[in-house]
Order: C-alpha cells, then structure tokens, then sequence
C-alpha cells in the first residue's frame, strides 16, 4: 500500500541485516521517515540508497546492548525526526548449541542481544512515542520462542521472553494508545540460520534439514517477515495488540 507510511517515523534495528534491509525497503516504499540502527557499518549505505531514492532516512551506528549507545539512536530520532510513531526491535544474534556446553557468558550474551536489549531499545525510544497516534511496537521473536528446537535452549528461552515482555508492555502501553505485538518467524533465508549451522558437524546437512520443518515445504523469505511487520505497524492492525504473530509456513502447527 503507497503512501501508507506517509510521515510516519520509524525506528528500525537490525536493519543491515536480512530480515531489516528488505523491512526498510518496505517502509520506505510506503512512504515512511526511517531510522535504520545497527552495529553495522552498512547501515550508513543503506539510508544514504534511500535516501537517493527520494526517501528519507538517518543512519546510526550502535550496539543495543549498551545503554549509552541506544540512548544515541532515540536521540538521532528525535533530533531528525522530531519524534517516534513505530519501533521495530529486529535486532537478533543466534547460538546453537547444546545445552551442556553452554557457557554462563554465552547465556548473558545470548539474554543481553536478544532480550535485554528489547528492554533498552524500548525504553529509551518509547518516550518519543507518547502522544501520537498509531504509535506501536513491533519485536522480532521466532518460534523458537513458542516451542523447543534442539540446540536452541539458551536462544529460545530468550526469545520466548521477547514474547512475555511484549505482551506485558501491550498491556501497561495500552493507557497510552501504544500498541506492542511480537512476530514468531520461523526459519528464514537470511544469513542467521546460516550462522546456527556453520557450528553445527554437517552444516549443509543440517540447512537442507530446514525445509522439511516447514508443512510449506519451504524456508520463508524476509520480505514474507517484513510484510507482517508493516501489517502490524499499521493502522490496519488498530484493534492488535498483545499478540504474537506466527509467520512460519505452518511449523509450529503440526
Ligand atoms: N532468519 C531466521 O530464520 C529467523 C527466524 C526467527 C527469528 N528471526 C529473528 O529475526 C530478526 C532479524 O534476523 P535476520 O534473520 O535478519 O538476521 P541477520 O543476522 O541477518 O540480522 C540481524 C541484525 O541484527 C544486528 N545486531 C545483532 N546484534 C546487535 C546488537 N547488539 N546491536 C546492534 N545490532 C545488532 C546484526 O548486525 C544484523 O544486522 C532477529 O531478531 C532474529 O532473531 C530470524
């Protein structure tokens, strides 16, 4: 839908990566002010080939796991922007590995990049939020959040708490008209699934193994993910809040 984001503003992390690239492309298309956010550098690239484009973008280099950096992007916000309608936390790191040889600093790592970071994006960013209609979140959890894959316990407790976190802030937000939904993909061909598999002993092996997972018969595509993202970031979705959306060809169904 053209023009849907028409001067709306939105705050997108991970957005050099699979999932954020085609995500930003979409809301820019729609007619959207972006904020794209990484620790990326080529984030920078990606809002300067908007912006060429006729769009209007920032870039901000951060990691969201400090606080001091993440109150960097909800100032580049407000600085360019004046302000915050959609926040879309997409930012994801993954770690497959057995439970047993799970480290206590790749757990914090793991509780840091996914979740905590979720909690520091928001809070720094919903302040800019306040006030204006339409304003919501939108966070990227997966279905390892709703069910338990093999290796995938430390990631996927994480995760699943993206889901709760969500639903808690759908409720507390909802006095300000600020609605908050998760999205639950399941596996998508972006580099991160290729990273869980290059630990694993076949890699290859075990990324042919993916389709299967799916009733679809198929791994989803970033732009499947990114047109529930705009879904749910628009005023389409104005009775959706507290909800985890499962965008995953039929995986978690069976
Ligand atoms: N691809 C899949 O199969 C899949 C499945 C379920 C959920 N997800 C989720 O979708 C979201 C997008 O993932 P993707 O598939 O595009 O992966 P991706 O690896 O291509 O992109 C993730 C991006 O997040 C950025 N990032 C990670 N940690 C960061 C940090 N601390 N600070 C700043 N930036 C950081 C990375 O630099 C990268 O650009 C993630 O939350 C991921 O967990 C992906």
């Amino acid at each position: 839908m053209a023009g849907e984001f028409e001067n709306r503003v939105i705050v997108l992390t991970g957005a050099a990566g699979g999932i954020g690239q085609v995500t930003a492309r979409q809301f820019a298309a729609a007619g959207a002010k972006l904020v794209l956010t990484d620790r990326e550098e080529n984030v920078v690239g990606l809002a300067a080939e908007l912006v060429a484009a006729g769009g209007e973008a920032v870039a901000v280099i951060a990691d969201v796991t400090h606080a001091d950096q993440v109150a960097r992007i909800a100032a580049a916000a407000d600085e360019a922007f004046g302000g915050v309608d959609v926040l879309v936390n997409n930012h994801g790191m993954i770690l497959g590995r057995p439970f047993l040889e799970t480290t206590e600093a790749e757990w914090d790592q793991l509780q840091n990049g996914v979740l905590k970071s979720v909690f520091l994006v928001s809070q720094a960013v919903l302040p800019l939020m306040l006030g204006r209609a339409g304003a919501n979140v939108v966070n990227i959890s997966s279905v390892s959040g709703l069910v338990a894959l093999k290796y995938m316990s430390i990631y996927g407790t994480a995760k699943a708490a993206v889901i709760h976190l969500s639903k808690g802030m759908a409720i507390d937000l909802a006095e300000h008209g600020i609605r908050v939904n998760a999205i639950c993909p399941g596996v998508i061909d972006t580099p991160q699934p290729r990273q869980f598999v290059s630990t694993l002993e076949d890699p290859a092996a075990a990324f042919e193994a993916f389709s299967p997972m799916h009733p679809i018969g198929r791994i989803g595509e970033a732009s499947e993910v990114a047109d529930a993202i705009l879904y749910l970031a628009s005023d389409r979705a104005s009775f959706v809040t507290g909800s985890a959306l499962v965008v995953d060809g039929g995986m978690t169904a069976v």
